[in-house]
Protein backbone atom coordinates (compact mmCIF):
# COMPACT_ATOMS: atom_id res chain seq x y z
CA UNK A 1 0.00 0.00 0.00
CA UNK A 2 1.16 3.51 -0.56
CA UNK A 3 -0.41 7.20 0.97
CA UNK A 4 -2.30 7.52 -2.20
CA UNK A 5 -4.29 4.96 -0.97
CA UNK A 6 -5.44 6.46 2.17
CA UNK A 7 -7.24 9.80 0.20
CA UNK A 8 -10.51 9.02 -0.20
CA UNK A 9 -12.79 9.42 -3.05
CA UNK A 10 -15.91 10.98 -3.22
CA UNK A 11 -17.96 10.51 0.21
CA UNK A 12 -21.36 8.54 -0.14
CA UNK A 13 -22.89 10.13 2.17
CA UNK A 14 -23.64 13.61 3.79
CA UNK A 15 -23.56 14.23 8.06
CA UNK A 16 -24.72 16.91 9.76
CA UNK A 17 -23.76 16.14 13.36
CA UNK A 18 -22.79 13.32 15.87
CA UNK A 19 -20.78 11.92 18.38
CA UNK A 20 -18.19 9.24 18.62
CA UNK A 21 -16.59 7.62 21.65
CA UNK A 22 -13.54 5.45 21.65
CA UNK A 23 -11.01 4.16 24.06
CA UNK A 24 -7.03 3.09 23.00
CA UNK A 25 -4.72 1.64 25.03
CA UNK A 26 -0.96 2.43 25.26
CA UNK A 27 1.92 0.03 23.71
CA UNK A 28 5.04 -1.01 24.82
CA UNK A 29 8.03 -1.54 22.62
CA UNK A 30 10.11 -4.28 22.86
CA UNK A 31 12.25 -3.57 19.78
CA UNK A 32 12.57 0.19 19.96
CA UNK A 33 11.73 2.88 17.48
CA UNK A 34 13.83 5.57 17.95
CA UNK A 35 15.05 7.60 15.19
CA UNK A 36 12.60 9.01 12.05
CA UNK A 37 12.64 9.96 8.59
CA UNK A 38 10.43 12.59 6.86
CA UNK A 39 6.69 12.45 7.22
CA UNK A 40 6.87 9.99 10.58
CA UNK A 41 8.45 7.30 8.77
CA UNK A 42 10.34 5.07 10.94
CA UNK A 43 14.31 4.57 10.55
CA UNK A 44 14.27 1.08 11.58
CA UNK A 45 11.01 -1.27 12.48
CA UNK A 46 10.18 -1.49 16.09
CA UNK A 47 7.39 -3.98 17.41
CA UNK A 48 5.36 -3.64 21.01
CA UNK A 49 2.94 -5.20 23.08
CA UNK A 50 -0.17 -3.10 23.03
CA UNK A 51 -1.52 -2.97 26.72
CA UNK A 52 -5.05 -3.17 28.50
CA UNK A 53 -5.18 -1.02 31.41
CA UNK A 54 -3.45 2.20 30.75
CA UNK A 55 -5.45 4.18 28.22
CA UNK A 56 -7.56 6.88 26.90
CA UNK A 57 -10.86 7.26 26.50
CA UNK A 58 -11.89 10.33 23.80
CA UNK A 59 -15.10 11.05 22.66
CA UNK A 60 -15.64 13.31 19.59
CA UNK A 61 -18.68 15.47 18.93
CA UNK A 62 -18.95 16.86 15.60
CA UNK A 63 -21.64 19.64 14.06
CA UNK A 64 -21.23 20.83 10.14
CA UNK A 65 -20.18 24.42 10.41
CA UNK A 66 -22.55 26.87 9.29
CA UNK A 67 -20.19 29.39 7.40
CA UNK A 68 -17.70 28.34 5.02
CA UNK A 69 -14.14 29.91 7.12
CA UNK A 70 -11.32 28.61 6.33
CA UNK A 71 -9.28 26.69 9.07
CA UNK A 72 -9.63 23.54 11.54
CA UNK A 73 -12.32 24.25 14.49
CA UNK A 74 -12.53 22.31 17.87
CA UNK A 75 -11.97 22.27 21.30
CA UNK A 76 -10.04 20.26 23.72
CA UNK A 77 -10.78 19.02 27.10
CA UNK A 78 -9.32 16.92 29.87
CA UNK A 79 -11.02 15.42 32.50
CA UNK A 80 -13.79 18.36 31.78
CA UNK A 81 -11.40 21.25 31.93
CA UNK A 82 -10.86 23.08 28.27
CA UNK A 83 -7.28 22.33 27.20
CA UNK A 84 -5.58 25.25 25.29
CA UNK A 85 -2.24 23.97 25.33
CA UNK A 86 -2.78 20.79 23.48
CA UNK A 87 -4.45 22.58 20.59
CA UNK A 88 -1.41 23.23 18.78
CA UNK A 89 -0.19 19.51 18.91
CA UNK A 90 -4.03 18.71 17.48
CA UNK A 91 -3.42 21.54 15.12
CA UNK A 92 -0.03 20.10 13.78
CA UNK A 93 -1.75 16.57 13.63
CA UNK A 94 -4.69 17.90 11.76
CA UNK A 95 -2.73 19.94 9.36
CA UNK A 96 -0.69 16.74 8.79
CA UNK A 97 -3.87 14.35 8.04
CA UNK A 98 -5.90 16.92 6.17
CA UNK A 99 -5.07 15.20 2.72
CA UNK A 100 -6.46 11.73 3.97
CA UNK A 101 -9.44 13.15 6.21
CA UNK A 102 -11.05 16.08 3.78
CA UNK A 103 -13.71 16.40 6.18
CA UNK A 104 -12.17 18.18 8.79
CA UNK A 105 -12.80 21.81 7.63
CA UNK A 106 -16.45 21.03 7.28
CA UNK A 107 -16.82 20.32 11.03
CA UNK A 108 -16.44 21.76 14.78
CA UNK A 109 -15.19 19.63 16.80
CA UNK A 110 -15.47 18.87 20.29
CA UNK A 111 -12.63 16.44 21.83
CA UNK A 112 -13.33 15.10 25.53
CA UNK A 113 -10.80 13.16 26.82
CA UNK A 114 -9.49 11.22 29.51
CA UNK A 115 -6.91 8.72 30.63
CA UNK A 116 -7.03 6.13 32.75
CA UNK A 117 -3.77 6.56 34.08
CA UNK A 118 -3.06 9.62 36.35
CA UNK A 119 -1.96 12.82 33.67
CA UNK A 120 1.15 13.45 35.94
CA UNK A 121 2.54 9.91 36.25
CA UNK A 122 5.63 10.14 33.28
CA UNK A 123 3.26 7.90 31.33
CA UNK A 124 2.66 9.41 28.06
CA UNK A 125 -0.68 9.84 26.84
CA UNK A 126 0.45 10.42 23.08
CA UNK A 127 -0.10 6.77 21.83
CA UNK A 128 -2.92 6.14 23.60
CA UNK A 129 -4.66 9.30 22.85
CA UNK A 130 -3.45 9.79 19.00
CA UNK A 131 -4.94 6.51 18.49
CA UNK A 132 -8.39 7.33 20.33
CA UNK A 133 -8.64 10.78 18.18
CA UNK A 134 -7.48 8.66 14.88
CA UNK A 135 -10.61 6.03 15.87
CA UNK A 136 -12.95 8.62 16.63
CA UNK A 137 -11.92 10.35 12.63
CA UNK A 138 -12.52 6.88 11.02
CA UNK A 139 -15.80 6.04 12.64
CA UNK A 140 -17.16 9.46 11.04
CA UNK A 141 -15.52 8.28 7.87
CA UNK A 142 -17.25 4.81 7.83
CA UNK A 143 -20.65 6.73 7.92
CA UNK A 144 -19.58 8.85 5.49
CA UNK A 145 -18.59 5.55 3.17
CA UNK A 146 -20.15 2.61 4.64
CA UNK A 147 -18.74 0.51 1.87
CA UNK A 148 -15.18 0.53 3.87
CA UNK A 149 -13.51 -2.27 5.31
CA UNK A 150 -12.48 -3.25 8.57
CA UNK A 151 -8.86 -4.35 7.53
CA UNK A 152 -9.04 -0.87 5.46
CA UNK A 153 -9.82 0.94 8.49
CA UNK A 154 -7.82 -0.64 11.27
CA UNK A 155 -4.93 0.00 8.41
CA UNK A 156 -6.08 4.00 7.73
CA UNK A 157 -6.39 4.24 11.92
CA UNK A 158 -2.69 3.49 12.74
CA UNK A 159 -1.85 5.35 9.28
CA UNK A 160 -3.13 8.43 10.70
CA UNK A 161 -2.44 7.76 14.21
CA UNK A 162 1.47 7.66 13.07
CA UNK A 163 1.35 11.08 11.98
CA UNK A 164 0.05 12.21 15.21
CA UNK A 165 2.98 10.03 17.26
CA UNK A 166 4.92 7.60 15.59
CA UNK A 167 4.46 4.95 18.45
CA UNK A 168 0.57 6.18 18.37
CA UNK A 169 0.24 3.88 15.28
CA UNK A 170 0.57 0.32 17.10
CA UNK A 171 -1.92 1.16 19.61
CA UNK A 172 -5.14 0.27 17.44
CA UNK A 173 -4.67 -3.25 17.62
CA UNK A 174 -3.23 -6.25 19.99
CA UNK A 175 -1.44 -8.08 20.71
CA UNK A 176 1.85 -7.90 19.06
CA UNK A 177 2.23 -4.58 16.75
CA UNK A 178 5.03 -4.56 14.28
CA UNK A 179 5.55 -1.16 12.59
CA UNK A 180 8.37 -0.61 9.83
CA UNK A 181 9.25 -2.91 6.91
CA UNK A 182 11.36 -5.73 7.73
CA UNK A 183 12.63 -8.27 5.03
CA UNK A 184 11.23 -11.23 7.41
CA UNK A 185 7.92 -9.94 8.58
CA UNK A 186 5.35 -10.10 5.50
CA UNK A 187 2.88 -6.89 5.22
CA UNK A 188 5.22 -5.27 7.60
CA UNK A 189 5.12 -1.10 6.29
CA UNK A 190 6.87 1.95 7.47
CA UNK A 191 3.07 3.50 7.29
CA UNK A 192 1.15 1.91 9.76
CA UNK A 193 1.41 -0.94 12.30
CA UNK A 194 0.36 -4.65 11.47
CA UNK A 195 -0.66 -7.55 13.91
CA UNK A 196 2.22 -9.84 14.37
CA UNK A 197 1.78 -12.42 11.45
CA UNK A 198 3.52 -15.48 12.60
CA UNK A 199 3.65 -18.53 15.70
CA UNK A 200 3.55 -17.32 18.99
CA UNK A 201 4.13 -19.32 21.86
CA UNK A 202 1.78 -19.71 25.16
CA UNK A 203 4.79 -18.24 27.14
CA UNK A 204 3.92 -15.05 25.67
CA UNK A 205 0.58 -15.18 25.81
CA UNK A 206 -1.05 -12.46 28.79
CA UNK A 207 2.44 -11.16 29.43
CA UNK A 208 2.33 -9.26 32.48
CA UNK A 209 3.62 -5.17 32.50
CA UNK A 210 3.79 -3.70 35.45
CA UNK A 211 5.22 -0.14 35.45
CA UNK A 212 6.71 1.33 38.43
CA UNK A 213 6.84 5.21 38.36
CA UNK A 214 10.04 6.28 39.47
CA UNK A 215 9.88 10.07 38.23
CA UNK A 216 6.62 11.20 37.48
CA UNK A 217 7.57 14.77 36.24
CA UNK A 218 7.54 15.95 32.43
CA UNK A 219 9.93 14.09 29.39
CA UNK A 220 13.32 15.75 30.32
CA UNK A 221 13.50 15.14 26.66
CA UNK A 222 10.87 15.53 24.23
CA UNK A 223 10.27 12.17 21.69
CA UNK A 224 10.39 15.10 19.20
CA UNK A 225 14.12 16.09 20.05
CA UNK A 226 15.39 12.73 20.97
CA UNK A 227 14.06 11.19 17.37
CA UNK A 228 16.26 14.66 15.74
CA UNK A 229 19.05 13.51 17.97
CA UNK A 230 20.08 10.78 15.59
CA UNK A 231 20.22 12.18 12.60
CA UNK A 232 23.88 12.84 12.66
CA UNK A 233 24.47 10.43 15.34
CA UNK A 234 27.79 8.47 15.01
CA UNK A 235 26.34 5.03 15.89
CA UNK A 236 22.73 6.11 14.15
CA UNK A 237 23.73 3.52 11.35
CA UNK A 238 24.61 0.66 13.57
CA UNK A 239 21.56 0.99 15.89
CA UNK A 240 19.43 0.74 13.21
CA UNK A 241 20.87 -2.81 11.68
CA UNK A 242 20.66 -3.95 15.09
CA UNK A 243 16.98 -3.36 15.50
CA UNK A 244 16.54 -5.08 12.11
CA UNK A 245 18.72 -7.95 13.51
CA UNK A 246 16.63 -8.08 16.95
CA UNK A 247 13.29 -8.10 15.46
CA UNK A 248 14.50 -11.38 12.76
CA UNK A 249 16.06 -12.77 16.35
CA UNK A 250 12.73 -12.52 17.80
CA UNK A 251 10.70 -14.14 15.65
CA UNK A 252 12.29 -17.30 16.22
CA UNK A 253 11.88 -16.65 19.66
CA UNK A 254 8.38 -16.28 19.81
CA UNK A 255 8.06 -19.51 18.22
CA UNK A 256 10.00 -21.64 20.38
CA UNK A 257 8.54 -19.77 23.36
CA UNK A 258 12.35 -19.12 24.95
CA UNK A 259 11.85 -16.65 27.52
CA UNK A 260 15.57 -15.99 28.17
CA UNK A 261 16.32 -15.17 25.17
CA UNK A 262 13.71 -12.84 25.02
CA UNK A 263 14.91 -11.19 28.00
CA UNK A 264 18.18 -10.62 26.38
CA UNK A 265 17.15 -8.46 23.33
CA UNK A 266 14.67 -6.81 25.69
CA UNK A 267 16.79 -5.57 28.06
CA UNK A 268 19.48 -4.70 25.36
CA UNK A 269 16.96 -2.64 23.55
CA UNK A 270 15.74 -0.58 26.60
CA UNK A 271 19.64 -0.01 27.52
CA UNK A 272 20.73 0.82 23.80
CA UNK A 273 17.99 3.52 23.77
CA UNK A 274 19.54 4.55 26.96
CA UNK A 275 22.73 4.71 25.58
CA UNK A 276 21.87 6.52 22.06
CA UNK A 277 20.64 9.46 24.49
CA UNK A 278 24.11 9.37 26.49
CA UNK A 279 26.06 9.18 23.21
CA UNK A 280 24.16 12.08 20.99
CA UNK A 281 25.18 15.79 21.41
CA UNK A 282 23.60 17.53 23.37
CA UNK A 283 23.56 13.98 25.62
CA UNK A 284 20.97 13.23 28.35
CA UNK A 285 20.83 10.27 31.22
CA UNK A 286 16.82 9.61 31.15
CA UNK A 287 17.48 6.82 34.18
CA UNK A 288 17.12 8.34 37.65
CA UNK A 289 19.37 6.06 40.90
CA UNK A 290 16.35 4.34 41.18
CA UNK A 291 15.94 3.30 37.78
CA UNK A 292 19.04 1.68 38.08
CA UNK A 293 18.50 0.45 41.74
CA UNK A 294 15.53 -1.57 40.07
CA UNK A 295 17.50 -3.06 36.77
CA UNK A 296 19.70 -4.19 39.71
CA UNK A 297 17.22 -5.87 42.18
CA UNK A 298 15.71 -7.42 38.92
CA UNK A 299 18.85 -8.71 37.65
CA UNK A 300 19.64 -10.35 41.70
CA UNK A 301 16.02 -11.48 41.61
CA UNK A 302 16.48 -13.25 38.75
CA UNK A 303 19.53 -14.78 39.59
CA UNK A 304 18.92 -16.21 42.43
CA UNK A 305 15.32 -17.40 41.41
CA UNK A 306 15.71 -18.40 38.16
CA UNK A 307 12.36 -16.76 37.13
CA UNK A 308 12.57 -14.87 33.71
CA UNK A 309 11.73 -11.76 35.19
CA UNK A 310 13.02 -8.47 33.03
CA UNK A 311 12.45 -4.60 32.11
CA UNK A 312 12.11 -2.65 29.66
CA UNK A 313 12.69 1.42 29.48
CA UNK A 314 10.74 4.48 27.84
CA UNK A 315 12.79 7.44 26.60
CA UNK A 316 12.33 8.07 30.74
CA UNK A 317 12.85 6.66 33.81
CA UNK A 318 9.96 4.70 34.77
CA UNK A 319 10.64 1.13 34.41
CA UNK A 320 8.27 -1.78 32.74
CA UNK A 321 8.94 -5.17 34.40
CA UNK A 322 7.78 -7.66 31.78
CA UNK A 323 7.14 -11.15 32.88
CA UNK A 324 4.73 -14.11 32.29
CA UNK A 325 1.24 -14.74 33.49
CA UNK A 326 2.12 -17.89 34.72
CA UNK A 327 5.24 -16.81 37.45
CA UNK A 328 3.04 -13.44 38.22
CA UNK A 329 2.43 -14.59 41.80
CA UNK A 330 6.12 -14.89 43.48
CA UNK A 331 7.34 -12.18 41.25
CA UNK A 332 4.65 -9.41 41.85
CA UNK A 333 5.32 -10.61 45.31
CA UNK A 334 8.52 -9.69 44.51
CA UNK A 335 7.82 -6.43 42.81
CA UNK A 336 5.50 -5.17 46.03
CA UNK A 337 8.12 -6.15 49.04
CA UNK A 338 11.43 -4.86 47.11
CA UNK A 339 10.93 -2.82 44.12
CA UNK A 340 8.05 -0.32 44.98
CA UNK A 341 10.08 1.54 47.98
CA UNK A 342 11.78 3.16 44.76
CA UNK A 343 9.10 4.60 43.04
CA UNK A 344 7.74 8.06 43.69
CA UNK A 345 5.00 7.85 46.76
CA UNK A 346 5.11 4.20 45.80
CA UNK A 347 3.00 4.25 42.80
CA UNK A 348 2.73 1.50 40.12
CA UNK A 349 0.52 0.27 37.74
CA UNK A 350 -0.42 -3.37 37.51
CA UNK A 351 -1.33 -4.27 33.36
CA UNK A 352 -1.23 -7.04 30.32
CA UNK A 353 -0.77 -7.66 27.01
CA UNK A 354 -4.12 -6.03 25.49
CA UNK A 355 -5.91 -6.27 22.58
CA UNK A 356 -6.12 -2.87 20.71
CA UNK A 357 -8.76 0.07 20.47
CA UNK A 358 -12.52 -0.33 21.29
CA UNK A 359 -16.06 1.75 20.64
CA UNK A 360 -17.75 2.70 23.46
O1 LIG B 1 5.94 7.89 19.37
P1 LIG B 1 7.01 8.81 19.82
O2 LIG B 1 7.47 9.76 18.78
O3 LIG B 1 6.64 9.47 21.12
O4 LIG B 1 8.32 7.90 20.12
C1 LIG B 1 8.31 6.89 21.09
C2 LIG B 1 9.63 6.26 21.19
C3 LIG B 1 9.82 5.23 22.30
O5 LIG B 1 8.70 5.16 23.15
C4 LIG B 1 11.03 5.61 23.13
C5 LIG B 1 10.10 3.86 21.69
C6 LIG B 1 8.93 3.18 21.04
O6 LIG B 1 9.16 2.45 20.06
O7 LIG B 1 7.79 3.31 21.54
Amino acid sequence: MTEQDFIPELYSKSLESGSISWESPSNIALVKYWGKKENQMPQNPSISFTLDNCKTITTLDFVKKKNEEDGFSFDVYLDGEKKEDFKPKIETFFKRIEVYVPFLKDYHFVIETSNTFPHSSGIASSASGMSALAMCLMSIEKQLNSKMDGDYLNKKASFLARLGSGSACRSIEGDLIVWGYHNDIEGSSDLFGVKYPYEVHENFKNYQDTILLVDKGEKQVSSTVGHNLMHHHPFASQRFAQANENLTKLIQIFKSGDVYAFIEIVESEALTLHAMMMTSLPYFILMKPNTLEIINKIWEFRQDTGLPVSFTLDAGANVHVLYPEKDAKPILEFIKNELVAYCQNGHYICDKIGFGAKQL
